[in-house]
């Protein structure tokens, strides 16, 4: 079996320190903002999908604050983005193992519309998008979630796009893999009411 290396520990610590320092008030498991409540568990960034190991330019984390968005007070200091940049870069690229779901995270996910329904959508899509406040999308049920649906076809799906690429949910952690995965496949075999 190959070793994997391990992220260098210089790296990690110093990430650790910035996002302890600059981030974690605002979210942690009794404050987080933007649902955001584990800024310092990397499992759970990993897992989340706020860090994609290696590729600091597709993981959320890393874009907010390259553009200066977080923290809200005003941006961190070049070093300190680099930082980040390196960690998820250099210190991750060969860290694919070991993602588990994070404490808190149960019940079997299937590629069925029930499961789907109350597992992502109940929790995640209906605060902004239930009959009440639309923001122009009902999900409330099967019939109104169909029309952001091409069955077979994730990709013209806009449903499936809007997750996919993290604008949905708006504002908040983007869906996990295996929640991507578990409506990619429910699509795919022809998105029944199941
Ligand atoms: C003063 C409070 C505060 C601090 C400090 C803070 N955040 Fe946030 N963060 C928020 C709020 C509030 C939101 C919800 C979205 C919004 O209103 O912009 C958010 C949302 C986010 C999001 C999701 C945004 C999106 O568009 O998907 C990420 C990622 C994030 N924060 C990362 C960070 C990081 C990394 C730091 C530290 C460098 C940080 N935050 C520091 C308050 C804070
Ligand atoms: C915090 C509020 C909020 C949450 C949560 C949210 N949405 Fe949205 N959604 C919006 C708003 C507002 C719009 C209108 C367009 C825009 O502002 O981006 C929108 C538009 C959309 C659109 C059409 C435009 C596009 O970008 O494709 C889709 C599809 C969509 N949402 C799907 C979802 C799904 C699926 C979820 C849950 C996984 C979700 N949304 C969760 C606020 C939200």
């Amino acid at each position: 079996m190959l070793m994997q290396p391990s992220v260098p520990p210089s790296l990690e610590k110093d990430a650790m320190a910035i996002l302890n320092a600059r981030c974690a008030s605002c979210h942690n498991s009794s404050n987080p903002k933007g649902d955001i409540g584990f800024i310092t568990d990397i499992n759970s960034l990993k897992y989340y999908r706020l860090i994609v190991p290696g590729e600091p330019q597709l993981s959320p984390l890393y874009e907010v604050i390259a553009k200066g968005e977080m923290p809200p007070s005003g941006p961190l200091a070049q070093a300190q983005v680099q930082i980040i940049y390196d960690w998820i870069f250099e210190g991750m690229l060969t860290d694919q193992t070991g993602v588990t779901p994070p404490v808190g995270v149960t019940g079997v996910l299937e590629a069925k519309f029930q499961s789907i329904f109350v597992n992502i959508i109940q929790p995640k899509c209906l605060g902004c998008h239930n009959n009440a406040s639309a923001n122009g999308l009902d999900l409330s049920n099967y019939t109104k979630v169909m029309t952001t649906i091409a069955p077979n076809d994730p990709l013209r799906s806009a449903f499936y796009d809007s997750v996919i690429k993290g604008r949905m949910p708006k504002g908040r952690a983007m869906l996990s893999a295996s929640e991507l995965t578990a409506v990619r496949d429910w699509i795919t075999n022809g998105a029944l009411n199941n």
